[in-house]
């Protein structure tokens, strides 16, 4: 079906923001949803969160506040809206809801998950604990309610080494990724006990990537996300989170860069840095790429899918989340 001039027409602004990373001819099967989903925002009270990895047309045209998923968490506890939409992946929507108990938290596509999430289980965090007695348990945000509900604190790929050396302590156990814990041990004097979680989307990065990378594109500066092999970090010439990524290329300009992390991150910052040449190899997540407009505007149609929390655990899980934020 074609799309209507006065679609088109009210919708061109929000063209002008994405015309460098998608075709003209694409545009028209954007341009109903997210004329749609602006109507419904208004119409429901509803706020969109998105993070760095969504699409650009998601990214840039419907959401009110974007970030990494340090970002989404502090900007959730901010949110005034009835209705949040979390256009991401489902432990980031429970996380909004931990922090927005008495809001309505809606995710677009329940399957929307993370092999990091998947990983560990609430039984597995008490196992360790079992196992060292006394030692904290940091808990990386990219895992469910249940299991944060047993640990001491969480933390995220941008606030990770702050948030170890914070304990005070000479040891901890941080789950479940075990290249970003390896990856803190690397900057820090604390002992790092890690489980054996790993991001399916970082974890297909080498170090032979990087030196054909670095070959074919003279110049090119490397920024590789925590999640990564520790022997990707060690020849990148940067490691930090989506948004410390976001800002490296913000504040130094570099003339020629490669994001070592999922596809949709270079669309999104390219937008902002014309001057800026991104060569692109990247790795898709295959969650992440769950949420469209299309369901986007369903979620909102139709109130779903609705992120409960068991409420015996929420409060337990809540306090973790609060203890990372209040650092
Ligand atoms: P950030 O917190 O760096 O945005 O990472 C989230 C994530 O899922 C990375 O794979
Ligand atoms: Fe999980 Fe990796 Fe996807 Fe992030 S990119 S949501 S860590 S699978």
């Amino acid at each position: 079906m074609a799309t209507a001039s006065s679609v088109l027409q009210r919708t061109a602004p929000l063209y002008d923001r994405v015309k460098r990373v998608i075709p003209p001819i694409e545009w028209p099967a954007f341009a109903g949803d997210v004329d749609a989903i602006l109507e419904l925002k208004r119409r429901r009270n509803a706020v969109i969160l998105a993070h760095n990895y969504q699409t650009p047309e998601i990214f840039h045209c419907v959401a009110d506040l974007v970030g990494d998923s340090l970002a989404l968490a502090r900007k959730a506890m901010a949110v005034e809206a009835q209705v949040i939409v979390l256009a991401g992946v489902h432990f980031m929507a429970e996380t909004a809801k931990l922090l927005n108990p008495g809001k309505t938290v809606l995710i677009p596509d329940l399957a929307a998950g993370c092999s990091l999430a998947d990983s560990i289980t609430p039984q597995d965090v008490r196992l360790m604990r079992q196992r060292y007695p006394g030692v904290p348990i940091v808990t990386y945000v990219n895992t469910s309610a249940a299991v944060k509900a047993e640990s001491d604190i969480c933390c995220t790929s941008g606030n990770a080494r702050a948030i170890v050396e914070s304990l005070g302590v000479r040891r901890v156990i941080m789950l479940p990724d075990e290249y970003l814990a390896q990856n803190i041990a690397a900057e820090t004097d604390v002992e790092i006990i890690a489980w054996k979680g790993h991001c399916e989307v970082h974890e297909r990065f080498t170090p032979e990537d990087i030196r054909q990378l670095r070959e074919d594109n003279p110049g090119v500066t490397v920024l590789a996300h925590p999640e990564c092999p520790p022997e990707v970090v060690a020849v990148a010439d940067f490691s930090g989170s989506t948004a410390a990524m976001s800002d490296y290329v913000e504040t130094r300009k570099p003339p020629r860069v490669v994001l070592m992390t999922e596809c949709s991150m270079s669309d999104n910052v390219a937008v902002q840095h014309p001057e800026v040449e991104f060569i692109r190899p990247c790795n898709l997540c295959p969650h992440m790429k769950r949420i469209t407009l299309g369901n986007i505007r369903q979620a909102l149609e139709l109130n779903r899918h609705e992120v409960t929390i068991d409420p015996a655990l929420a409060g337990r899980a809540r306090l973790a989340v609060e203890r990372m934020l209040a650092i």
